[in-house]
């Protein structure tokens, strides 16, 4: 498909710097994370260090998004024998992982919250309208005990796939929700938030623009197949 005629091509796209300053969205503004998200962008990053630097930037977006978590005081036996007043989460936090791409950003999940439960929803892109299509979804009918929601992607580029993946959790949850990603499009940003009054978007990079292939620009390509070393 030719550059120009494109399925964005003459669809309207926000401005960077108009969504930049918008309310509930975060990104991460740190030279750590700006040393993995070039690593990501590097077409000659190979699909395992590809991975490992998901992991170190989703746990990045992990202390963010959890910045504001309640905690409850517990007491733990120390080395020295006596006990502490320590701390542990007071809400329940639930995963949602937007397969495939998604996949790779549970593992930090499992190792920074042991107990949180990692749900899966199928979404994959139709690239030739750029609107996403439904084959998976593991949520339950109700959540019990649950109190904020991640909702983790790697991209967020028209928003479609994030806006279904949220509108699905909307239908069984009321709580607290968050979108974890890593690069994201002014674009899906605006639709995202316009989706939902509540949500909070955490992000490692805000990016320029979609290309009129609905690709994010300058992004990092196709995130699932880099991840896999599919194409
Ligand atoms: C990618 C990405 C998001 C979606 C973003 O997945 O991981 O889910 O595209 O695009 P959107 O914001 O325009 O909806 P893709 O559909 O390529 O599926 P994959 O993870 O199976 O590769
Ligand atoms: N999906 C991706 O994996 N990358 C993009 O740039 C846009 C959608």
């Amino acid at each position: 498909m030719s550059q120009s005629l494109g399925p964005m091509s003459g669809r309207e796209q926000p401005s960077r710097d108009s969504v930049a300053g918008m309310d509930r969205l975060s990104a991460l503004n740190h030279p750590l994370a700006s040393n993995l998200v070039t690593l990501l962008r590097d077409t000659t990053t190979a699909p395992p260090q590809f991975e490992t630097a998901i992991h170190e930037v989703t746990r990045c977006l992990l202390w963010k998004a959890t910045q504001e978590e309640p905690v409850d005081n517990i007491d733990v036996s120390t080395f020295s024998g006596s006990s502490l007043s320590g701390t542990r989460f007071s809400r329940r936090i639930a995963a949602f992982v937007i397969l495939r791409a998604g996949l790779s950003m549970a593992p930090p999940v499992r190792t920074l919250i042991p107990e949180a439960p990692i749900y899966q929803v199928g979404i994959k892109r139709d690239e030739s309208i750029l609107e996403p299509q439904l084959y998976y979804s593991n949520l339950p009918t109700s959540f019990t005990n649950i109190d904020h929601l991640m909702i983790l992607d790697p991209m967020l580029a028209t928003g479609g796939s994030a806006r279904m993946a949220l509108q699905l959790v909307r239908t069984v949850f009321t709580g607290d929700v968050s979108f974890l990603g890593l690069i994201g499009a002014p674009l899906g940003v605006a639709t995202l938030l316009e989706t939902d009054p509540n949500l909070r978007v955490y992000l490692a990079s805000l990016d320029e623009r979609l290309d009129s292939n609905g690709y994010i620009v300058p992004g990092l390509g196709d995130a699932g197949d880099r991840v896999f070393g599919t194409n």
